[in-house]
């Protein structure tokens, strides 16, 4: 009797819970229930917005406090739909700019909003770039602030938004999507599909705080500089010093979302032009009539404050060991390539050029220069003994007067510390920006520069700017305009110049190959980015990075070196190498074998070409004679060293009074925040509905209860049953 009413208890309070937990709301609970594990969806790739420093505070995205944020989805569309709490905004791409900017600009909206979602399948914007109209205006070199150079520029890389973004996968999109119908469709009322953001950041503060309380590191990376010929003797001591004319290209650029940046127009296309504007002069073979000599420079972090061009400087200034050689006192000629994506006009077959110098009394005669660039744009295409006879396609224009001086470009950098060099900025653009992605995760190269990757349109654009930039080097180097015409579109010994930038297009601007591409394969091993879908890339990324440390032994070592600089260290270092001799002389370190580790080439010396071991001499490199070097980029206010017992970044004034002098404005000191491991880490999955929770926790508090009920009957039987017998 007892042991029935104690099983039919049981059975009850069992039925009860099953009836309870499994009532349908009427909002998918009960379906999504069984579906569990497939209907969290999981990102913890790098597509996050992250928080980073300046010496004035915050920039970027994080989860306020380093909590959990967990809201509903709400399409961009459907916001108006009344809900009382915070939501995450779910917004196609192309009117991502439209709402940040309503985001800052109305407090009562971001005060609604716990995160935003950026939706990438239903195309990109026709224009956006996340840095401002006038970028980094304060260290142009004349009084207008205002001037539109980047007439699409919405600001947002100095913004800090206060709440977690993404930039979503398609099917995550898609996912994000459909569920946002859903719960708008039932007005976010019962089971609503949230997202849960894990974006904590460590950094508090500003960056001088950070950096001190060591949760955050700098900004930065290494540039690449190299002199052709190679510098016979870099502290010139045995050999008299030549004047330089410096050629400059930036290497990278910044967007909201770090890891998505391809900076195709905005950096890597003039990059790209520079690589093979060395090519031809090296395989032209004509260094030995140069009266001046030609150095070349790759400047990373150009988009956060020139501070690739800054550090460059304030190391020339300090006869570091990274720029031996490199003396500001002899660099007179500066000509620096910036974007040249959109110089070609498929309906014209040309492409045109515009030259840009800056006005005034103070800054050195660029007369030369632009006589050069002009000539050399003049000359015909190609030179061979039969025919001479086929027009150029480059036009060149002197950029208009109506402008208040030169664009954004590193040579506002080299001016303010140097007013009396040339400066000359060859660009595509006249009197503002034609790239429409200027710093933005969609300058990618495969839009509005024209379809970049197929092969012709705009590849053409780099051609043609290698070919100029060649020409006007190789005529100011020899000193005579005419020289121009010794530089030609003909078989160079490596590739043809078309080839080897399209090859260069491929390592530098696709995602795949990357730099797994066979130009790069034969020259060094890229490090190898893995997806949580498990997919691989070895794609070029155009954030800078952060740096941990920094390697100040040797500026020829490759080792732990980021991808871009590496490669551009390898292939600049073949081509600007002095041919080996043939002394037959096997003491010799010229074609020695090498590595980074064990066998390490003195200098003049440098490793080119390791990728792997240090006994297979198929993986090893050869020492070669060459200039090139590696050179760092981080904020001037810092300085890495012993802290006690431990290596560390530190704030520091050493660099205040050269600052002062050259008025630079106050240095913004960038650091991206440190963040735990396994984050970020975005999460979409079907809440329960709240009536679902009551019940639920109604059940579980009763079935506790009752459960706590029977054991105890249960228990008091038993021992009812052992007194019995
Ligand atoms: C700056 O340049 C813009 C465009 O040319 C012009 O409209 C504006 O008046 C200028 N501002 C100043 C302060 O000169
Ligand atoms: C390296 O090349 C330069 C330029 O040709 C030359 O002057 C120098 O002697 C070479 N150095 C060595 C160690 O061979
Ligand atoms: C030449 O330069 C080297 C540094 O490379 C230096 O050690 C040496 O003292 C210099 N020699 C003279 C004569 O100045
Ligand atoms: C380069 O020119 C020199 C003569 O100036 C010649 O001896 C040498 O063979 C040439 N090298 C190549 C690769 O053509
Ligand atoms: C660097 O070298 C230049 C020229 O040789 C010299 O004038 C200057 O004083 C040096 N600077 C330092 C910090 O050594
Ligand atoms: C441009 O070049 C293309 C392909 O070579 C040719 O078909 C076209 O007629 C050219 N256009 C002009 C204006 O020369
Ligand atoms: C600039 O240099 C050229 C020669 O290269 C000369 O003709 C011209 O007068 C110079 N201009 C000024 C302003 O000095
Ligand atoms: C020289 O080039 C012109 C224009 O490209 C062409 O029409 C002509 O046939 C060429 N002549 C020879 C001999 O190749
Ligand atoms: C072009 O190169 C040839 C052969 O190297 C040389 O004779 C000629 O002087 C050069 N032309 C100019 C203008 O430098
Ligand atoms: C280019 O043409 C000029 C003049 O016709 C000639 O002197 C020179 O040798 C040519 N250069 C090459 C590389 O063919
Ligand atoms: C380029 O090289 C190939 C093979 O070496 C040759 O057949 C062709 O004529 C060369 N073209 C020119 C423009 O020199
Ligand atoms: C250089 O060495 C190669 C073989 O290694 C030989 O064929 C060539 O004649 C040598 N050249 C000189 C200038 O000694």
């Amino acid at each position: 009797m007892l042991r029935r009413s104690f099983i039919l208890c049981f059975l009850s309070v069992t039925t009860l819970s099953v009836l309870c937990l499994g009532i349908d709301d009427g909002q998918g609970w009960k379906k999504v229930k069984g579906l569990k594990g497939a209907m969290y969806v999981e990102l913890t790739d790098n597509r996050a917005c992250v928080k980073l420093m300046t010496s004035s505070g915050p920039q970027g995205c994080e989860a306020p406090n380093e909590e959990l944020v967990t809201a509903p989805l709400v399409h961009r569309k459907d916001l108006w739909i009344p809900y009382k709490g915070k939501r995450v905004v779910v917004v196609p791409a192309a009117e991502v700019s439209t709402l940040l900017s309503l985001l800052l600009s109305d407090s009562e909206l971001h005060s609604r909003v716990a995160g935003v979602l950026v939706d990438p399948t239903a195309g990109r914007p026709a224009h956006y770039s996340t840095a401002a109209k006038f970028p980094s205006a304060e260290y142009a070199l004349y009084d207008n602030r205002s001037y539109p150079w980047n007439p699409f520029g919405a600001g947002f890389n100095r913004q800090f938004f206060g709440f977690p973004m993404y930039m979503l996968t398609s099917s995550m999109a898609n996912e994000a999507a459909r569920r946002a119908s859903y719960n708008a469709d039932n007005e976010f009322k019962g089971g609503r599909h949230v997202a849960r953001f894990e974006v904590p950041m460590s950094a508090k503060g500003n960056s001088v705080q950070c950096i001190t309380e060591q949760t955050c590191l700098p900004v930065g990376s290494y540039g690449v500089w190299t002199a052709l010929p190679a510098l016979p003797d870099p502290s010139y001591n045995t050999t008299s010093p030549r004047p330089i004319t410096l050629l400059v290209a930036q290497m990278d650029s910044n967007a909201l979302f770090h890891e998505l940046s391809r900076g195709a127009g905005t950096s890597v296309s003039g990059l790209i032009s520079a690589l093979v504007a060395l090519t031809l002069l090296a395989t032209a073979n004509d260094t030995a009539s140069y009266s001046r000599q030609l150095a070349f420079v790759a400047l990373p972090g150009e988009a956060f404050d020139y501070m690739g061009s800054k550090r460059l400087l304030y190391e020339m200034n300090l006869n570091s060991t990274f720029v031996q050689g490199l003396r500001l006192d002899l660099i007179d000629q500066v000509v620096e390539v910036g974007q040249i994506g959109a110089a070609w006009n498929p309906a014209t077959n040309t492409s045109t050029f515009y030259l840009h110098t800056q006005k005034g009394d103070k800054y050195g005669n660029t007369t030369a220069l632009v006589e050069a660039a002009t000539a050399a744009a003049a000359a015909p295409s190609t030179n061979t003994s039969s025919n001479s006879s086929e027009p150029s396609r480059i036009r060149v224009q002197q950029a208009s007067p109506d402008t208040p001086g030169i664009p954004p470009s590193s040579l506002m950098a080299f001016l303010r510390v140097k007013s009396s060099l040339s400066g000359l900025l060859v660009a595509d653009f006249d009197t503002a920006f034609k790239n429409p992605y200027y710093q933005s995760e969609f300058d990618d190269g495969t839009n509005t520069i024209g379809a970049m990757l197929e092969v012709c349109v705009c590849a053409a654009a780099i051609v043609d700017a290698s070919l100029l930039l060649a020409r006007t080097l190789h005529s100011l180097a020899i000193g005579n305009t005419a020289a121009s015409t010794n530089i030609t579109t003909s078989n160079t010994t490596l590739f043809t110049d078309r080839a080897l930038a399209i090859n260069l297009v491929y390592c530098l601007m696709t995602q795949s190959p990357g730099l797994q591409c066979p130009l790069a394969s034969e020259l060094m091993t890229p490090d190898i980015m893995l997806f949580s879908d498990g997919s691989l890339s070895a794609a070029v990324g155009a954030y800078p990075g952060v740096l941990g440390w920094l390697a100040a032994a040797n500026p020829k070592d490759p080792y732990l070196k980021p991808n871009l600089p590496r490669f551009l260290f390898n292939y600049l270092g073949l081509i600007t190498a002095v041919p080996p001799s043939n002394t037959s002389n096997t003491s010799s370190w010229d074609g020695a074998l090498c590595d980074p580790g064990v066998n390490r080439c003195p200098l003049p010396y440098a490793c080119i070409g390791w990728r792997y071991g240090s006994k297979d001499p198929a993986g090893m490199g050869r020492c070669r004679n060459t200039t090139t070097s590696f050179v760092p980029a981080y904020s001037t206010r810092l300085s890495y060293g012993k802290v006690g017992q431990w290596w560390r970044w530190s704030v520091s004034s050493a660099s205040a009074s050269w600052e002062a002098a050259y008025q630079w404005p106050p240095d913004p000191l960038w650091a991206e925040s440190n963040w735990p491991e396994k984050t970020p880490k975005l999460t979409i999955f079907q809440e329960e509905a709240d009536t679902t929770q009551v019940i639920t926790l109604v059940v579980g508090l009763l079935l506790t209860a009752t459960t706590a009920a029977v054991s105890w009957t249960g228990v008091k039987m038993f021992e009812r049953h052992l007194k019995i017998h």
